[in-house]
């Protein structure tokens, strides 16, 4: 028998109604849809409009599916992670008011940031759990209310952001399926150039900070888009090539999806067809810890026993990484 692995054995996915299309936000900053299509490749984004609702309300509409399509009692459930950078609130974690929410009572849980890599951390987290043999059924919901810290007179930041939630059900294997291999990295110094300046311990809400506008996203374009297109390929062709998949065993590459220009250069170098990567960001734009599975939601159909998918991430931190995932169960019947 093989050494226990954690597999992936359910997707959710939840997104708002309302549409911020390309037009609308050229009504509210100079910009276009030709530019945002060229330079990014966002045609429209969904938006939580609803007062008083935030990233868990997202998250509680991601796991309330996974749970009914992998037939699951909230009371099953061991743990649950929540990689967010658009908590509900300070604290308490959002995992905890989602676990609340959805009725999850015999789990202990958990919020986790990094940035756009939050979910494969997790993923990462949720696996040495399972691996361990205490936890049997662990949830990685990944929930963004972008739009909560988007500043929308940001021309350079207000495209490329949106809401949505995404979530997996991991479960342990004594098969050769799950996380099979990852590689997570950070480099810290990279803070200053993707950030929320006010809001924090450093520099507490004031009304100086609200008037500077410093509760939003600041973001330092150019140089976030080079780290990203280097560092994304590079650790994903590394994970690649120390587990001897060619170009054409990989049936997919889930990237994050930031810029469509930055997922076209990873997959490039990785010497892979257009037709082998899950691209959403036309629909949705950036979910930060929300695009992962909000692609395999979108793809579980597609999935088969036995494929070979390889995510890959970039964010603020800097954080990046890659996992190497052996897809557990057939899509199309929607069960394990
Ligand atoms: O998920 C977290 C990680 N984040 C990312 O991966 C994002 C990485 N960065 C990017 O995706 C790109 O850098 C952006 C999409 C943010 C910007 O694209 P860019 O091609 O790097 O544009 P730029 O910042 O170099 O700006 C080029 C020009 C500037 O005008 P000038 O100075 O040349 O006259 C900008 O002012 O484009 C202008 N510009 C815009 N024009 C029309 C910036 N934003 C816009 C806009 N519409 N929305």
């Amino acid at each position: 028998m093989s050494k226990l692995r954690a597999t992936i054995t359910g997707v959710g996915g939840y997104v708002p109604d309302y549409r911020l299309s390309n037009d609308e936000l050229s009504q509210m900053v100079e910009t276009s849809d030709e530019w945002i299509m060229t330079r990014i490749g966002i045609k429209e984004r969904r938006i939580l409009k609803e007062k008083g609702r935030g990233s868990s309300d997202l998250g509680v509409g991601a796991v309330r599916q996974l749970l009914e399509k992998t037939n699951t009692h909230p009371d099953e459930i061991d743990l649950v992670i929540c990689p967010t950078v658009t908590p509900d609130m300070q604290f308490p974690a959002t995992a905890n008011i989602i676990s609340d929410k959805v009725g999850i009572k015999n789990a202990f849980s958990f919020d986790l940031n990094a940035g756009c890599s939050g979910f494969l951390y997790a993923m990462s987290t949720a696996s040495k759990f399972i691996v361990s043999g205490q936890y049997k059924k662990v949830v990685v919901v990944g929930a963004e209310k972008m739009s909560s810290i988007v500043d929308y007179q940001d021309r350079a930041t207000c495209p490329i952001f949106g809401d949505g939630a995404g979530a997996l059900l991991m479960e342990p294997t004594g098969e050769d399926y799950g996380l099979m291999d990852e590689k997570l990295q950070v480099d810290g110094s990279g803070r200053k150039h993707l950030h929320q300046k006010a809001g924090g311990s450093v520099k507490p809400a004031t009304h100086e900070t609200v008037d500077a506008r410093e509760h939003y996203i600041y973001q330092e374009g150019q140089q976030v888009f080079k780290a990203a297109v280097a560092r994304m390929a590079d650790v994903s062709v590394e994970i690649m090539e120390r587990n001897n998949i060619a170009p054409d065993e990989l049936n997919w590459l889930v990237p994050h999806q930031a810029n469509m220009r930055i997922i076209e250069a990873t997959a490039r170098r990785m010497g892979i067809k257009k037709e082998q990567v899950m691209i959403n960001i036309q629909r949705y734009g950036n979910t930060t810890a929300a695009t992962l599975p909000l692609c395999l939601w979108e793809w579980e159909e597609k999935l088969n026993k036995g494929d070979n998918l390889i995510f890959a991430t970039f964010g603020a931190g800097f954080t990046w990484g890659s996992i190497y995932v052996k897809w557990g169960y057939d899509g199309k019947n929607n069960t394990p």
